[in-house]
């Protein structure tokens, strides 16, 4: 049987080969959206910094929430995995979960804090804080959720005045307050993880601060640590310096190159194999220091290499096999479902460069004005291919995008 993979017998999948230590089963490299990686490289400073605000909130000081944020490909959703691991560590009740733009955000954290509750305490255990907190869940999901689908478990007396108002922030600051009592008489913390926050809306965004505000100056053990994308729309004036103030901003950016180079060297250290100076260098040029990137090459240059040293020469051949899967896997998709004009308008500030370009000269290289491309620049930013790193300016999302654009689209 031939799998796809090249392999001649699913007897092999899985078998090393004890001869060949660049063996394709022994590919330490992970690709892939969200992988932990087999070293962590250049995150030891966000660690530590989320152990201390756990620490904090559970002696009883008040700290901020986590926002790690950073292009595509740069290691927010992989940092969230170690902040849930950190904090299962610290027996707190670590709830994930992935915002999107198809899920209702109310709806999404009712099960979330009927989740956390159980964890914290046990049905049987109950006692009046566990209990209230299940009435205050309780009217929360049925605001959010006329149908009481999602009460499953909460057969207590709602608590009428409590997370019943139907306005979203009053309701969200009361059930996360009452879920934080929960906790501290518990003894425990809880926190949510929540990715890709750039899918929240304005109003859920807001509601989302002012409900941690009112667990910090309650001093709960109870937070937020949340991922996305350097935009977080419409979140202007005064929402963005309160946010600033209740938030340790992390810029989530590409590894520096002695990162870059441990992240390439010791997962293949720890299988026997070696890399040349020269061939390291060559990578970490080409990929910035991009984990993603890094990833990717390291996987495709083991399954081109002889070993058990890995060449210079070797990363040249796999640098083309490299573009062509992140041109496929990573680029393309981000632009499929763009309209002509919207692409032309990529191309034209990839011709700029990969700095952040003013949207007047972005027009001007389309022969337009900054108002005839307006709304096409706003598209882009609504579907998550360009944020505003400041007014006016307008930079790609995705790491490297300039260079794909030219490549994609040569002639313009
Ligand atoms: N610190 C790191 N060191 C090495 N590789 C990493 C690191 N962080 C992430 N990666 C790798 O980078 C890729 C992208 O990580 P991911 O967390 O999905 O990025 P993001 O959520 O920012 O798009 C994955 O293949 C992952 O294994
Ligand atoms: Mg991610």
């Amino acid at each position: 049987m031939t799998t796809l993979s090249g392999l001649t017998s699913f007897d092999k999948v899985g078998k090393v080969d004890k001869e060949d230590p660049v063996d394709r089963v022994r590919n330490p490299y992970t690709p892939n959206a969200g992988s932990a990686p087999p070293v962590l490289a250049g995150r030891d400073a966000e660690l530590k910094d989320f152990e201390s605000v756990l620490e904090r909130l559970a002696s009883g000081k008040t700290d901020k929430a986590v926002a790690a944020i950073g292009l595509r490909g740069v290691g927010k959703t992989v940092l969230l995995g170690e902040f849930e691991r950190i904090a299962r560590e610290h027996n707190w009740v670590a709830v994930p979960a992935e915002i999107s733009k198809t899920k209702e955000f109310g709806p999404q954290l009712a099960n979330l804090v009927r989740k956390a509750l159980f964890q914290l305490s046990p049905k049987a255990r109950w006692n009046d804080v566990a209990k209230r907190a299940a009435g205050v869940i309780r009217s929360f999901s049925m605001t959010v959720q006329p149908d009481g689908a999602l009460t499953a478990g909460l057969d207590v007396e709602k608590i009428d005045g409590a997370a019943d108002s139907g306005q979203f922030d009053e309701d969200l600051a009361d059930v996360l307050e009452s879920l934080g009592e929960t906790a501290r008489d518990v003894r425990r913390g809880v926190v949510f993880l929540l990715d890709e926050i750039q899918f929240l809306s304005k109003d859920e965004l807001e509601a989302l601060i002012g409900a941690i505000h009112r667990c910090i100056q309650r001093r709960l053990p109870i937070t937020v640590a949340c991922a996305g994308l350097p935009q977080l729309p419409g979140v202007a004036g005064d929402a963005k310096s309160y946010a600033e103030r209740l938030f340790h901003y992390i810029q989530v950016i590409e590894l520096g190159p002695a990162d870059a180079r441990q992240a390439i060297v010791a997962p293949a250290a720890e299988e026997g194999v070696r890399f040349e100076d020269a061939a390291v260098d060559a990578i970490i040029e080409y990929t910035d220091g991009y984990p993603y990137f890094l990833q990717e090459f390291g996987r495709w240059v083991w399954d081109l290499a002889e070993g058990p040293v890995i060449t210079a020469a070797e990363v040249a051949d796999a640098r083309y096999l490299v573009e062509a899967e992140l041109d496929e896997s990573f680029f393309k998709t981000r632009v499929q479902r763009s309209t002509k004009e919207e692409l032309r308008y990529l191309r034209a500030m990839a011709a700029l460069g990969p700095e952040p370009q003013k949207a007047s000269d972005v027009a001007e290289q389309l022969g337009k004005t900054s108002e005839q491309v307006a709304p096409l620049r706003a598209r882009l930013i609504a579907k998550g291919l360009l944020y505003t790193p400041k007014f006016g300016f307008a930079e790609f999302t995705v790491p490297q995008f300039d260079k794909f654009m030219l490549r994609y689209i040569p002639d313009f």
